[in-house]
């Protein structure tokens, strides 16, 4: 191999080939960022930036990683979560020289070593999907989130969510702009990406019949509409549950059958919690499923399916495929949990299609440059 500029940490560099392939085929599907990239090469508005990525590392990353330095940047990436990093597509963008340390299967310790070393390289922009790095400078290296940073930007709802809340309270230390705030990105990456990616994450999975199952999605905001209606789509009994009166209304005259989770819990075949609220299935409903149930998340965090509550009634697991693990019940009943409640789309598939990713991605690459 070549001598590389940047530093890495990836799983196999034996994948870089196959990554290379995954990232030529993203970028025949995203042409706003590919026309970005052409826009921005020569005038280089990012010259003598230095910007730490936190944000899954797929082909659409690379693409993203790819246009940040090609308008002048120096990037460091690590993933934001430790099940949706994509091997190929890491080593490929090690194999390219960039400063990636992300890996499939990463425990949290390695996550947040991973953060540490893409903020080593003294960032003076940040890039997050989930706020985990912004969280990181606030805790940990107040100096340089005081005087090194002068903004960021994040990805993501449930991240927003956080940081307005620092914001709030006075202690968000640099601008950050929301770019899930963009009717570019909420109403296409949340509905569509997230609408089809969380089933295909299934489908890998799992490769069951949707139609005709009973499919309960918990939620039903942007993410969880997208769900609820592309698995109606599929021919699917959907059922959402939701406690916020108007996006309930909006689900029942979607045409979905809105009722409990107490109520959803004995009737549904898939579970799939959109939330960003914790402890939405807990023992109460594990206890009551039926047999061959299977559970899921989509949502950012792994904390709306209580694995705990279902371990304690729990006699055995296996894992039975790849993202599947079968939990074996005291009683016998047998629940499937895919991609260990991590979010499904990320971790058992590919998560959103590039052509959604090009317009969520447009976003984040014009806000680094309006931020410089
Ligand atoms: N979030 C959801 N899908 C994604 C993708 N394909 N790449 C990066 N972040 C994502």
């Amino acid at each position: 191999m070549d001598q590389k500029k940047g530093q890495y940490k990836v799983a196999s560099m034996k994948l870089a080939d196959e990554g290379h392939k995954r990232i030529a085929w993203a970028e025949s599907r995203m042409p706003v960022m590919m026309s970005l990239i052409e826009k921005y090469k020569k005038t280089k508005p990012l010259k003598g930036y230095r910007i730490a990525g936190c944000l899954h590392v797929t082909k659409e990353t690379a693409v993203l990683v790819k246009a940040l330095e090609t308008a002048g940047a120096k990037v460091s990436w690590s993933g934001c979560n430790p099940l949706s990093t994509n091997d190929s597509v890491a080593a490929a963008l090690a194999d390219d020289g960039y400063s990636i340390f992300a890996w499939h299967g990463m425990n949290v310790k390695e996550f947040y070593w991973a953060i540490d070393r893409t903020i080593d390289f003294e960032p003076n922009l940040t890039l997050d999907d989930g706020a985990d790095l912004i969280f990181t400078l606030h805790n940990k290296y107040r100096k340089l989130a005081e005087n090194g940073v002068i903004g960021g930007t994040e990805e993501t709802t449930t991240g927003v969510k956080r940081l307005r809340a620092m914001a709030d309270a006075g202690e968000l230390l640099y601008p950050v702009i929301a770019i899930n705030d963009t009717p570019t990105k909420w109403d296409f990456d949340n509905v569509y990406g997230t609408g089809q990616s969380t089933l295909d994450g299934i489908l890998r999975a799992t490769s069951i019949l949707f139609a005709g199952k009973n499919v309960v999605v918990a939620g039903y905001g942007h993410c969880g509409n997208g769900v609820a209606n592309r698995a109606k789509g599929l021919g699917a009994n959907t059922i959402v549950t939701e406690v916020q009166p108007t996006a309930a209304l909006k689900a029942t005259l979607d045409g979905h059958q809105v009722m409990s989770m107490k109520e959803a819990a004995k009737i549904g075949e898939v579970f799939i919690t959109a939330t960003g609220v914790n402890n939405i299935l807990r023992k109460e409903h594990f206890e009551k499923m039926r047999e061959g149930a299977i559970v899921c998340n989509t949502g950012h965090y792994d904390n709306e399916i209580n694995l705990k509550d279902l371990k304690e009634i729990t006699k055995s697991v296996r894992a039975i495929r790849h993202s599947n693990e079968e939990y074996t019940l005291k009683n016998g009943k047998k629940i499937y949990v895919l991609a260990q409640g991590r979010l499904v789309n990320l971790a058992a598939a590919e998560g959103h299609p590039s052509e959604v990713m090009d317009m969520s991605f447009a976003n984040q690459f014009l806000a680094q440059i309006k931020l410089a």
